[in-house]
C-alpha cells in the first residue's frame, strides 16, 4: 500500500515540474534570442577594434601600446622570472687544512669576491695571512663533528663523511635566495659564468642533481655511471638540497661502507629517487699526464669545471700550475661561453686540417681529415692507473699520431684581446715545440709561426640547439702568421674539402 500512495504523489508531482519546465524553458529561449541579438552586435564592434590595434605578444617592446587581452598566471604576477645568476649560487668546498696553504691559491683563480657566494669547510682551523687575503676568499668555516658516524672503508679516508655533509651543514645556515648549492674541492677551478648559463636551463624550483661521471670507465663500474664525481663539482637544487638536509645523517648511518663523500650523496639521492642529469661541462679529469687531448677536442657543451689540478700537467706547456690557469683567464674574461670550444676547417691549397679549440690551442695537420675524426679526444694523457691504454674510458679516443708527419703542429694561447670597436676578439697562438722532420712532399706548416683568431662572442651560443662552429683559414702572411676567422656555421654549411 505505502508504495502505491508514493506513485500516485510521484505522477502529480511529476505533472507539476513537466508545468515549470515548460515555462523555464519558453523564458531561457526568449533571453538566449536577446542576447544573440546583443553579442552579435558586440562581436562586430570588437573585430573593429582588434583591426585598429592588433594584438602584439608581450616579447615586443612596445608593450605600453598594447592592451592586456590575457592577464598572466597569478604566479608569474607575484614573482616575476629572472633568470638564474650568480648570486643565486652557494658554493660549498670541501678542503684540508693540511693543504689549504697551496690548494687556496687555485680558489682565488676563480672565486669572484662580492660576487660569488659560499663557503670553504675546512677539518680545523688555518692559520689566515695577514692582510687582505681573506677578501679574496669564501668565508673560512669548520666542519661539525662527525665521530658518532660509522666508517668502514679499509682504504678510504672518514673525511668523506664530513664532506659529504656539507650540503647539509650549508642549508642550515638559511642563506637567502639560494637556488643552487654547487659543492666542488678545493683543487677544482669552476668556470663560473658558464655554471650559471648551464644551471639557468633548469627550474630551480624542482629536484635537480647536476653533475658527471668520471672519464675513467673503472671509476665509474667502482661507484657508479649515475654519480656526480664530487672534484667536477655538482649542482644541487634548494628543495632537493633541503629534502637531502632532512635524512642525509640518518642515511650516511646506512652506508658505512662507502668510499669517500660524493658515493654518500649518490646513496642518498637514490634514496631520494633522483637521478643523476649529466652535463658534460664538469670534468672531473681522472686521467693523468697531459689533458690536451681532452680539452682540444672538448664536447659541443659549455666548459664548467676543471679538477685534479695537481695530478695533470698544467695545460700549457712551459707554466705552473697557477699560471696555466691564470692565462685560461683571459680568454675566459671575455668569451666564456666560446672557452675551449672546437672549430674544424681546412686550407685547400696546402691540404692542411685546422682544429682551433678558442681560448686554448690550434693544430695544423698535414692531410685532409674528417670531422668525425677530429671531434674526437687524442690521447696524449694516461688513464687512472697510469697506463696508455684505449679501453679505458666511457667515449672514443684516438692515437695522438701514428707517424712523425701526422704529428700535428701545435700552438697554444699566447696572447688575448678584445677588440671593443669592432666587438671581436682577437687571441694568439704560437709553437714552443719542434715537428720532426717529415719526408712527405706537401706544403709544410714549419712556415707557420703563429696562428691569429678573430671571433664574435656569441651571448646566445648555448641558447641554441648545440651546434659546432665554423672557422675559415683567410690568410698566411709573409711572417708566418695564419689569421683564421671562428664564427656561427651557415645553415647549410659543412665541414668538406
Ligand atoms: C640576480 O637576480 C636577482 C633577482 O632574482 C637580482 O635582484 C640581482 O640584482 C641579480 N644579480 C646580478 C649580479 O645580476
Ligand atoms: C667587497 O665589498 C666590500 C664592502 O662592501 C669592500 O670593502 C671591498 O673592497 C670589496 N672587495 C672587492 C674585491 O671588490
Ligand atoms: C684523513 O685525511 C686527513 C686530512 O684530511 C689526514 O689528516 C688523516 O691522517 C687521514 N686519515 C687517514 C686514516 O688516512
Ligand atoms: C720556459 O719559461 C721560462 C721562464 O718562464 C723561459 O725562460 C724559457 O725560455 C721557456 N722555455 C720555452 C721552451 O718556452
Amino acid at each position: 500500500m505505502s508504495s502505491m500512495n508514493n506513485n500516485l504523489k510521484d505522477s502529480e508531482h511529476l505533472h507539476i515540474s513537466w508545468t515549470i519546465t515548460k515555462l523555464l524553458s519558453f523564458f531561457f529561449l526568449l533571453i538566449s534570442i536577446s542576447y544573440l541579438f546583443y553579442s552579435l552586435g558586440f562581436v562586430t564592434n570588437s573585430y573593429d577594434c582588434e583591426q585598429k590595434k592588433p594584438y602584439l605578444f608581450p616579447t615586443t617592446t612596445h608593450l605600453s601600446d598594447t592592451p592586456a587581452p590575457i592577464s598572466p598566471p597569478k604566479d608569474t604576477l607575484k614573482k616575476p622570472f629572472e633568470k638564474t645568476n650568480i648570486s643565486h649560487i652557494v658554493f660549498g668546498i670541501g678542503a684540508s687544512s693540511m693543504l689549504w696553504n697551496h690548494r687556496k691559491e687555485y680558489i682565488k683563480l676563480w672565486w669572484r669576491p662580492n660576487e660569488t657566494r659560499g663557503n670553504v669547510w675546512l677539518d680545523q682551523e688555518v692559520k689566515i695571512e695577514g692582510g687582505d687575503e681573506h677578501l679574496v676568499l669564501p668565508t673560512l668555516r669548520i666542519s661539525g663533528d662527525t665521530s658518532r658516524f660509522k666508517y668502514k672503508h679499509p682504504r678510504g679516508n672518514r673525511s668523506g663523511i664530513r664532506i659529504s655533509r656539507i650540503v647539509s651543514e650549508t642549508v642550515r645556515l638559511g642563506m637567502e635566495n639560494v637556488r643552487w648549492f654547487v659543492m666542488g674541492d678545493d683543487d677544482t677551478f669552476f668556470v663560473t659564468e658558464n655554471l650559471v648559463k648551464v644551471l639557468q636551463k633548469y627550474d630551480h624550483n624542482q629536484f635537480y642533481y647536476i653533475g658527471a661521471p668520471s672519464e675513467s670507465h673503472m671509476q665509474n663500474l667502482f661507484f657508479s655511471y649515475n654519480m656526480a664525481f664530487g672534484g667536477g663539482g655538482f649542482a644541487i637544487s634548494y628543495p632537493l638540497a633541503v629534502a637531502l638536509e632532512r635524512m642525509q645523517d640518518r642515511c650516511i648511518q646506512r652506508y658505512p661502507a662507502l668510499y669517500g663523500s660524493d658515493d654518500r650523496i649518490h646513496a642518498c639521492m637514490s634514496e631520494i629517487g633522483v637521478p643523476l642529469t649529466k652535463e658534460v661541462g664538469f670534468h672531473q679529469f681522472d686521467v693523468y699526464g697531459n689533458v690536451f687531448g681532452l680539452l682540444a677536442a672538448h664536447p659541443i657543451a659549455p666548459l664548467v669545471s676543471l679538477h685534479h689540478l695537481d695530478h695533470i700537467q698544467p695545460i700549457f706547456p712551459n707554466t705552473s700550475h697557477i699560471e696555466a690557469l691564470e692565462r685560461l683567464k683571459e680568454p675566459m674574461k671575455v668569451d666564456s661561453y666560446g672557452l675551449m670550444q672546437q672549430s674544424i676547417c681546412y686550407d685547400k691549397k696546402r691540404a692542411w686540417t685546422i682544429s682551433v679549440s678558442w681560448g686554448y690551442a690550434v693544430q695544423i695537420f698535414r692531410g685532409i681529415l674528417f670531422a668525425r675524426d677530429m671531434e674526437v679526444p687524442a690521447r696524449t694523457f694516461l688513464n687512472w692507473f697510469r697506463r696508455p691504454e684505449y679501453t679505458s674510458y666511457p667515449f672514443n679516443t684516438r692515437p695522438f699520431n701514428r707517424n712523425v708527419c701526422q704529428k700535428p703542429f701545435v700552438f697554444y694561447l699566447t696572447q688575448t684581446t678584445f677588440d671593443e670597436v669592432l666587438h671581436e676578439t682577437l687571441t694568439e697562438y704560437t709553437r714552443n715545440q719542434p715537428n720532426p722532420e717529415c719526408p712527405w712532399k706537401m706544403a709544410d706548416p714549419t712556415q707557420i709561426k703563429s696562428i691569429k683568431v678573430h671571433k664574435k662572442p656569441d651571448p646566445h651560443m648555448w641558447d641554441k640547439s648545440p651546434r659546432r662552429n665554423c672557422c675559415k683559414v683567410q690568410q698566411i702572411t709573409e711572417e708566418g702568421t695564419m689569421v683564421i676567422h671562428v664564427r656561427e656555421c651557415g645553415e647549410y654549411e659543412v665541414i668538406e674539402k
